[in-house]
């Protein structure tokens, strides 16, 4: 095996907190701290992204707030998955120039997988002038680098980093919360599924040191969160790169050699590399929970072909299958596509069936969007949209139906829940999570946040269920 990993040197993830210190200097002479905003868009990746934006930020000595409200600094993170996200940033975009004109120094930046995309960058550099800076995912790292360019040119500063990406280390990161936690172990995608514009944006599959992430992730159990999920757009290819005998389940079974009472997650898992090996490091490991979101898209195989999933309808059910003898209650979510270009109704009646056939615990469902640049979008689309929307309602009836009968197996049981915050709800304070991740809505005292404990379920919905403290 070769080491194809291209790493960015310490000396430039220096030299970016030395830019760090620099704008730290300039910020304390101010009355007061100057502050920052950093609104989030699409997946964890994209979460985890901004903690270590926000952590940057902290670095340069912003105080970093919960609304645009006057901030000085605001960053938009965005997602390029589907054209509703798009359009949503983009309107959050056009908004912002009100509070521009009332504070001209604000900076605003635009980063995240949309910033990537030529045509974007090209429209917000002609109808979004109150924008000063865009950057892609790739040049992450060396936002200090440029937010200070922005400040000494006083003018926009435009970089679509077109390289494959690197891995850089030693970034300040800022986390969110106290009890959950995401590890980033590789980034970018190879798999070009033809409907995606992940590969495009995100650059090539880069893993992580195993080191580098086993220490993240010890720190983390040190600190006392109780939740780590491991994060890759394919975690199953994790090591490839790296030159070592190191796969995803090996690094699975190391990090749960890690002392401590803390869960272990990933996500996301392609099914085409999940297999026995992962399945049996899920049952050994007993950190790992017993959950696993593993994507078909659809339940026919001539379109799996088209989308490039590289496995068949039958290959799918067997991996639940085997899945399923080493883990028998194991929890199981996935993704589909509704309406890919040139699905035909009956080809859709696979989807339907293999819904029914697997039962998953939750399903995302999304109707296929034509992402520009990638094969799919170039594809003929003969149905109409009324119809795929119709496919898709009768798609999340069944799933509703199917939710609801597995939530409501769970009545009566008593669970192990870590509780992991507050809830919306007056009656139900707190919100839980079962080991193998659904939601519990229940009542108690605030200072068992981050604590395990016994939870008895009473009730549920088609979303999550309802218990009380054993
Ligand atoms: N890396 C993950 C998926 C990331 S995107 C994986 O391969 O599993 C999350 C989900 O968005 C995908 O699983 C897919 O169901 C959906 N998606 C991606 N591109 C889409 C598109 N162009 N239109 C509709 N849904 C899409
Ligand atoms: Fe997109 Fe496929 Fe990569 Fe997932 S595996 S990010 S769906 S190209
Ligand atoms: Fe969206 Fe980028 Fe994640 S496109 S789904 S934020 S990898």
């Amino acid at each position: 095996m070769e080491r194809t990993t291209p790493v960015i040197p310490a000396e430039d993830v220096r030299r970016q907190r030395e830019y760090c210190a620099e704008l730290r200097a300039r910020n304390a002479v101010l009355p007061a701290p100057p502050t920052a905003w950093v609104d989030t868009y699409g997946c964890q990746q994209n979460e985890a992204d901004s903690e270590l934006i926000r952590g940057m930020l902290a670095d340069m000595g912003y105080a970093i707030t919960d609304s645009e409200e006057g901030a000085d600094v605001i960053v938009i993170n965005t997602c390029a998955i589907r054209e509703h996200a798009e359009q949503r940033v983009f309107g959050n975009l056009g908004a912002l120039v009100h509070g521009k004109r009332k504070n001209p120094h604000q900076i605003i930046c635009v980063c995240g997988c949309m910033a990537q995309e030529e045509h974007v960058a090209e429209r917000i550099r002609q109808s979004y002038r109150h924008v000063d800076l865009v950057f892609g995912p790739q040049a992450l790292w060396k936002f200090p680098e440029l937010l200070r360019r922005v400040y000494l040119r006083r003018g926009r500063v435009f970089d679509r980093d077109e390289s494959a990406g690197a891995i850089a280390e030693g970034l300040p990161v800022r986390r969110s919360g106290s009890v959950k936690a995401w590890v980033s172990i590789m980034y970018g995608c190879n798999n070009f599924c033809t409907y995606c514009i992940v590969p495009y944006v995100r650059g090539r599959e880069r893993s992580r040191e195993p080191e580098v992430i086993l220490s993240e992730i010890r720190e983390l159990a040190e600190q006392g969160y109780k939740d780590i999920t491991l994060l890759g757009q394919n975690v199953n290819s994790y090591g490839k790169d790296l030159g070592e005998d190191v796969d995803f389940p090996a690094l699975l079974e190391r990090a749960n050699a890690i002392p401590g009472d803390f869960l272990l997650r990933f996500m996301t898992s392609h099914p085409k590399d999940a297999g026995e090996r992962l399945f049996d490091a899920m049952r050994d490991c007993e950190k790992v929970a017993p959950v696993i979101h593993l994507p078909f898209q659809s339940g026919n195989s001539r379109v799996l072909a088209a989308m490039n999933r590289r496995y068949t309808r039958e290959q799918y059910l067997d991996k639940v299958r085997a899945l399923r003898a080493r883990i028998p209650d194991v929890v199981l979510t996935s993704d589909v596509i509704v309406g890919f270009p040139g699905e035909t109704e009956e080809e859709f009646e696979d989807t339907l069936s293999l819904i029914r056939e697997v039962r998953f615990d939750a399903l995302f469902t999304f109707i296929f969007s034509p992402r520009k640049g990638t094969p799919a979008a170039e594809m003929p689309d003969p149905v109409s949209r009324a119809e795929k929307q119709a496919w898709f309602d009768r798609l999340v009836e069944e799933q509703n139906r199917i939710s609801l009968e597995k939530h409501q197996a769970y009545i009566g049981k008593t669970l192990r829940c870590l509780i992991d915050g507050e809830g919306e709800d007056p009656r139900n304070n707190l919100s839980a999570r079962t080991a193998g991740n659904r939601l519990v809505h229940l009542s108690g005292d605030k200072s068992l946040i981050g604590q395990f404990r016994d939870v008895r379920i009473t009730g549920c919905s088609t979303w999550a269920l309802f218990g009380e403290l054993a």
